[in-house]
């Protein structure tokens, strides 16, 4: 058996014709990325997130613009999240025909039909206590919030969103949805499941641009423990029985290995969230001269890529959309 000094493995890495023509597949394609959007009440708004630089707030009237040029890019998706103006207990702007998401749904679909626009189905950013669903007694309830969801999915479909995505980690959410789409003449409308979901301190700047903090306690009595893999593969697995098109794994870079578990378990497209801690953590180093930016964003990329994800909600998705260019 040949061993050093006749394998030498530097053999294959010397030139970069060499390197390219055995590098493995993993490869960053602008048709796998999905670009967060963030959509408030308003006219002539657009605010910077100060913890995420470079990720702006839009106004209805502004999205337009924002739209045609991710468009422009090549980028061939979105998914939209909303700050609505008022907030109760129920999150009742969620599913208002005329709220926030549904506007926004309209005038995206006005202006480039065919981005395939992913909507964030959840409560959090609607309800006054900041919770991901309704909250009785200090709990969030999980069958009280089946049917609210169930709404906001369906005008969601009904304002013309391509796909939905619930991220609320309720217990049967996926089977509520897909049962009520399917009764609105929604049946071809479908379902990334943020499935396995963890309780993670990666979601912090989000919760910053989306007005979303939990006004009390935690999400941890419906987001997952992060110490739990295992319990990760049940979650996708009920999310898949209840209809689910799409599996989610949230948040990425950290949860590596369940990426790769989940992809070689189950043979569903799985997606994963490359979240905004994530990019805060990139864009705070690189801002400093510590990293690289670009390197630093394209390796972390090809290793969500490489654990087994076929598409990555990112916000870097502008950004190695000019670099691919
Ligand atoms: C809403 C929701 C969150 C994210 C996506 N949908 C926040 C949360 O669960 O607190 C996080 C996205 C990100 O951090 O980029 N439930």
């Amino acid at each position: 058996m040949a061993n050093f000094p006749e394998i030498r493995m530097r053999r294959l890495r010397r030139t970069e014709g060499l390197r390219k023509l055995f590098g493995e597949t993993p490869r960053i394609e602008l048709s796998d990325l999905i670009h967060p959007l963030f959509v408030v009440e308003g006219t002539g708004v657009k605010e910077e997130i100060s913890s995420m630089p470079g990720i702006f707030r839009h106004s209805p009237d502004l999205l337009p613009g924002e739209v045609e040029e991710i468009a422009k890019l090549g980028i061939s998706a979105v998914i939209l999240f909303g700050i609505p103006k008022n907030k109760d207990e129920v999150g009742s702007g969620a599913h208002h025909p005329k709220g926030i998401v549904q506007k926004a749904i309209q005038v995206i679909k006005n202006t480039v039909p065919e981005l395939v626009l992913v909507t964030d189905v959840c409560l959090c950013e609607y309800t006054n206590h900041g919770h991901c669903g309704a909250v009785i007694d200090g709990y969030v309830d999980n069958d009280k919030t089946l049917a609210l969801l169930a709404e906001i999915a369906v005008s969601h479909g009904q304002a013309g969103a391509d796909i939905v995505a619930p991220s609320d980690m309720m217990d049967g959410r996926v089977m509520a949805i897909r049962k009520s789409l399917d009764k609105n003449d929604l049946s071809l409308v479908p379902i990334i499941s943020y499935a396995a979901k963890y309780a993670s301190a990666f979601y912090g700047p989000f919760r910053e641009a989306a007005e979303s903090v939990p006004q009390f306690g935690d999400r941890l009595s419906y987001q997952m423990n992060p110490s739990n893999c295992r319990e990760a593969l049940r979650e996708i697995k009920q999310d898949i029985v209840e209809g689910a098109d799409v599996v989610m794994v949230k948040p990425a870079l950290a949860y590596l290995d369940v990426i790769h578990k989940v992809r070689d378990t189950f043979n569903y497209p799985l997606a994963a969230y490359n979240v905004s801690g994530e990019y805060s953590m990139v864009k705070a180093a690189a801002g400093q001269g510590w990293l690289d930016e670009r390197k630093t964003i394209m390796e972390i990329l090809t290793s969500i890529k490489r654990a087994g994800a076929d598409v990555i909600i990112t916000y870097h998705a502008k950004e190695v959309a000019k670099w691919l260019k």
